[in-house]
């Protein structure tokens, strides 16, 4: 039983994601994997929450034996997630052993992962980056649009071991379409993306309504090699049975957070919001409201670590 309804909205992205994530960005990132394969891979995650990630690179073959450090700010999300890995585990068929500050993952084919739980804020984690472990794999899924990424990307790679490699995805790149379209949404989602680039949380700037394509320059500024980059959009849409399992829930998370954050904006009209969520909200009901929200992947090859 997940605690946290943020949790259950992160159970519902998973499938959103599954289909969402650079099938080109993720066979690089498999091959890089592979050659030459690193054996326990040492992968540290950001922004991790549920553990979804982790269940993922399992599921897709892409991490067999790993020592994971999975990092998140919402200490219920992590409790959370040590109750949803034991659970897919089995689901899977793997054993898991569940202890204090750790989750470890074992079964055939030689999968062995253990998940180290880390609650922390990442700009005061990485505030000392030197005596950190080092990591062949930074992940990050549908995180840096939360965070100040200039401030941050040269301290993250800090986190990397030689020729490390950084995939980060799902980063939130300036576009969200709603159909069918109303004569609001041009109005609503401006003022919803500008909320984004005023973001203020843990007291640090916490957001970029275009960290997609600022990526790019970031990762480049911050020293490292792009091997691969493409789009992930997000398109949540019903089929002749309704939405798949989840995604109604994940619709229902996307509309309130939009309303919830335009309602403390004077420029929004407080009736036109009330009318428009609760016509969105029919539209998921009918399984007629289609959503999309353009995305970014990368991988990345982090600076050269000097030795000595
Ligand atoms: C959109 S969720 C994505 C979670 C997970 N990566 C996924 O895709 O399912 C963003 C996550 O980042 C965490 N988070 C947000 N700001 C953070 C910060 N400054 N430091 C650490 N974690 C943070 C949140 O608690 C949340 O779990």
């Amino acid at each position: 039983m997940l605690a946290s309804p943020y949790s259950r909205y992160l159970l519902c992205k998973r499938t959103v994601d599954d289909r969402a994530l650079n099938r080109h960005v993720l066979e690089r990132l498999r091959q890089e994997l592979a050659s030459p394969p690193r054996e326990p891979l040492r992968v540290f995650e950001i922004g991790g929450g549920l553990g979804t990630m982790v269940a993922r690179l399992v599921d897709w073959n892409l991490v067999k034996r790993a020592e994971y450090h999975l990092l998140d700010v919402d200490a219920q999300l992590l409790a959370d997630a040590r109750v949803w890995l034991a659970s897919w585990a089995k689901s899977r068929g793997l054993a898991c052993t569940v202890e204090a500050e750790s989750v470890r993952i074992q079964g055939e084919p030689d999968i062995d992962v253990t998940v180290r739980f880390e609650c922390a804020e990442i700009g005061d984690f990485v505030g000392d980056s030197a005596n950190l472990p080092r990591a062949d794999l930074l992940v990050a899924n549908a995180f840096l649009d939360l965070v100040d990424v200039p401030a941050i990307l040269p301290r993250l790679f800090g986190l990397l071991a030689d020729g490390g490699l950084a995939w980060f995805t799902v980063n939130f790149d300036g576009d969200t379409i709603l159909e069918p379209e109303h004569p609001d949404d041009a109005l609503f989602l401006r003022v919803y993306h500008r909320s984004m680039d005023e973001r203020v949380r843990h007291g640090r700037p916490a957001g970029d309504s275009r960290s997609g394509r600022h990526l790019f320059a970031h990762m480049r500024n911050a020293g490292a090699s792009l091997l691969a980059a493409g789009a992930s959009d997000w398109v949540v849409h019903a089929q002749a049975m309704g939405y798949p399992d989840g995604e109604a829930e994940f619709l229902r998370h996307i509309v309130d957070t939009i309303t919830a954050e335009l309602g403390q904006h004077p420029e929004i009209p407080p009736a036109g919001l009330a009318a428009w969520a609760d016509l969105r909200r029919r539209q998921i009901d009918h399984a007629e409201l289609v959503y999309i929200a353009h995305q970014l992947d990368f991988l990345g090859r982090g600076p050269r670590v000097e030795s000595g």
